[in-house]
């Protein structure tokens, strides 16, 4: 018999409202759980000595999880099982979920916390699971925040500081948000390594900028808080300019941003780690126009509940 795994697990994927790249710096950010997540399945082998297998078919996911294996999934993946004490061989894993890959989504540490709860249990230790998921995320980040292991485990809306507990938001009424897909893809560590350079470059301009980001996810929280739709997509419009200020922008990013504006968004920003991924969108009132001028691009709508 191989070492047990529960039959089935599941986490959120998540947007990050504010606060992307301040956050690595000891700033807060304020993020949202998406009700896309990801579930995963695990039978037993045909013999337990046979290597694990994952597939996730929306992702175009299909490999053995071996020790020798250069793929960054297998690779995070034996981590999250290695911190678990959980099985490296004789189960098959199969995955479902609707949320894209690598689009900002948290789709990484959607498989990680999976992962780690398919050996911990679905109601395991919050903070067990968050650690058994950035064992993974280092694989695929460096050395990310937290953040989206903390939210793809949590979900809700939770404003987040490194090292801290992570503190749920009081929502002031459902939050309807629209998540544009740029189809370009980045790496969020090529990104945070952007800021770091600009930011060792020009400490005295950018330290302000990653100081106005802090401000803005308070003021954002506050908005939220009175459901204060207009107030939120303005704080999401600033949030853009100042991301652009650390150089994680792109050309089809900001188009996409101006483009929103003008087809009556409230408020618009990159969400993530910026440079392709997604932009995330405050809709106005009657969202229809806006979703429709922006078919192509496959739009998510998402309504985050108190
Ligand atoms: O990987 P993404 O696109 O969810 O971006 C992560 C957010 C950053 O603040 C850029 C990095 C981090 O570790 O928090």
């Amino acid at each position: 018999m191989p070492i047990p795994l529960f039959e089935r697990a599941e986490a959120c994927g998540k947007v990050i409202l504010l606060g992307e790249h301040s956050v690595v710096y000891g700033h807060p950010a304020v993020a949202a759980g998406l009700p896309q997540g990801l579930c995963l399945h695990a039978e037993p082998r045909a013999r337990p000595d046979l290597p694990i297998t994952l597939a996730i078919p929306q992702w175009d996911l299909d490999l053995e999880l071996r020790a020798d294996s250069e793929h960054p999934v297998a690779r995070a993946c034996l981590e999250v099982l290695g911190h678990c004490d959980g099985p490296v061989t004789g189960w098959a894993l199969r995955g479902t979920t609707c949320l894209p890959a690598r689009a900002g989504l948290g789709s990484s540490a959607a498989l990680t916390v999976a992962l780690a709860r398919l050996v911990l249990g679905q109601d395991a230790d919050l903070d067990d699971v968050v650690e058994a998921s950035l064992a993974g995320e280092r694989v695929f980040h460096g050395e990310p925040s937290g953040l989206d292991s903390r939210v793809a485990a949590q979900g809700g809306v939770l404003r987040f500081v490194r090292g801290a507990p992570a503190e749920p938001v009081a929502l002031g009424g459902p939050l309807p948000l629209v998540l544009l897909p740029s189809g370009i893809p980045r790496s969020t560590a090529t990104q945070v390594a952007k800021v770091r350079a600009r930011l060792e470059r020009r400490p005295t301009i950018i330290r302000p900028v990653l100081s106005a980001l802090a401000a803005a996810v308070d003021a954002g929280i506050d908005a939220i808080g009175r459901h204060d739709l207009d107030a939120l997509g303005e704080i999401f419009s600033v949030a853009h300019a100042l991301l652009a200020g650390l150089d994680v922008s792109s050309a089809a990013l900001d188009a996409l941003q101006a483009a929103a504006l003008a087809a009556g968004a409230r408020g618009a920003k990159l969400t993530g780690a910026g440079g392709g991924g997604c932009l995330l969108i405050l809709p106005p009132a009657d969202p229809a126009p806006l979703l429709a001028e922006f078919r192509v691009h496959a739009p998510l709508s998402v309504e985050v509940h108190p």
